[in-house]
């Protein structure tokens, strides 16, 4: 396991003593080399990127493109294939929308996505459908929560132009065999989205081997500060694209009739870039790719292995996932008969200072088809023990009782 040590560089943890913060997939703590990256900005550099010819503005761009450098090189992409975003969700809706301004679907054609989405890969794509007339299919679980390849073989036609799909559930937490699925895409003549907001923060994401043509994926997931996120595109489709977002910094040339876009991601980063955000994002991957990535994952796989053992020690507790470490990510999606899962949250926040999520995790269709009011999850990370599970555990425990 990773040394606990590591909780040393996260001030967060100082600040709050005895919390235990098990809300990772929601969004990750940062590390002070984080957090000193992006002051970093404001005391040294503070300049635009890419809007003059002055030391310091080029200083900024100097420091947008190293950080991209930094990004791609963790997802084993090239610089060039890496836009930096809002976050997944803008991601997501910059590659939904530049492929429909661009011609790629029409009436009849067909998107295919799977269940267990959360919305940032299901409501672009249902616009999609609305604007164009494609039509949305959706694959199934199989009973222990994994994708059910012959539901996803059956839905597959020549019709379908896209599959979008999630590498890990924020609720289920099933990791989906992406790799099959880019070919089935590309075997079948459509493009593959791949939604790596999961399973960039643990799982190690090489772009060729994944194969997809677009991945979206978040900063603040994964060590990084909020507001920035990445996007990667495969070289061959950027200059095929139609820009996100029109305006300064994304065109070769402008006249008053029609304007000229630039080559490469910097055509779908219309405004101020987020500076700060991109050195942060890049002093995260940093810190993760000097643990391990490997590391990591290892160290949330015996976390999630020992959760689930105990937590299904508990009476009338219920788990969702596949309950198996090595199908899965670090969270477990669980329930207790009889306790509505927001009370649940708000019990073990007050007597044990456990932060878990509740709800319908911004998954509906696939937290609802398993309980409608919503379920509670608790998700681990890095810096997360397995002292903090057993606390978690008596609190479940004793709070199943008290409802009782
Ligand atoms: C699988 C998945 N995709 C997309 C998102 C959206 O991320 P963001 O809110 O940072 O855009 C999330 C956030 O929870 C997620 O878990």
């Amino acid at each position: 396991m990773i040394s606990e040590k590591i909780r040393e560089d996260f001030p967060l943890l100082k600040k709050h003593p005895g919390l235990i913060y098990f809300d990772n997939a929601a969004t990750s703590l940062k590390p002070q080399q984080v957090i000193d990256e992006v002051s970093r900005y404001y005391s040294e550099v503070s300049a635009n990127s890419g809007r003059g010819s002055h030391r310091l503005a080029q200083r900024a761009g100097y420091e947008v493109e190293k950080s991209r450098e930094e990004v791609a090189k963790f997802i084993k992409a090239k610089p060039g294939e890496l836009v930096f975003t809002k976050n997944a969700t803008e991601s997501i809706n910059v590659v939904a929308e530049s492929l429909e301004r661009a011609g790629k679907f029409k009436d009849g054609d067909e998107i295919v996505i799977s269940i267990l989405e959360h919305h940032a890969n299901l409501i672009p794509w249902q616009q999609v459908c609305k604007r164009t007339g494609a039509k949305l299919k959706v694959v199934n679980l199989n009973d222990d929560f994994t994708l059910n390849m012959n539901d996803l073989e059956e839905k597959i036609t020549r019709k379908t132009k896209m599959i979008a799909m999630a590498h890990a559930s924020n609720t289920v937490a099933t990791i989906l065999p992406v790799e099959k699925i880019s070919k089935i895409a590309h075997d079948n003549g459509a493009l593959c989205l791949i939604d790596v907001a999961q399973s960039t923060p643990g799982i190690e994401i090489n772009s060729k081997k994944i194969g997809a043509d677009f991945m979206a994926f978040s900063a603040h997931k994964m060590l990084g500060p909020t507001g920035i996120g990445g996007l990667y595109i495969k070289e061959e489709h950027i200059d095929k694209m139609e820009p996100y977002n029109y305006g300064g910094g994304i065109i070769s040339k402008v006249t008053i009739e029609k304007s000229d876009w630039v080559k490469g991601p910097e055509k779908f980063e219309a405004g101020t870039k987020p500076i700060a955000e991109a050195m942060g994002f890049a002093a995260a991957a940093k810190y993760l790719s000097k643990i391990g990535i490997g590391k990591v994952r290892e160290h949330e796989m015996q976390l999630v292995k020992y959760a689930l053992k105990k937590m299904g020690e508990i009476k009338d507790l219920k788990t969702y996932c596949p309950n198996n470490a090595e199908k899965q990510t670090g969270i477990v999606l669980f329930g207790i008969d009889g306790i509505d899962a927001v009370d649940l949250g708000v019990v073990v926040d007050e007597v044990s200072k456990v932060a878990i999520r509740t709800g319908l995790h911004c998954a509906e269709p696939m937290v609802s088809s398993i309980n409608p009011k919503g379920l509670a999850r608790a998700s681990f990370y890095l810096y997360n023990t397995l002292e903090e599970i057993d606390t978690f555990v008596d609190a479940l425990t004793a709070t199943s009782n008290s409802f009782k």
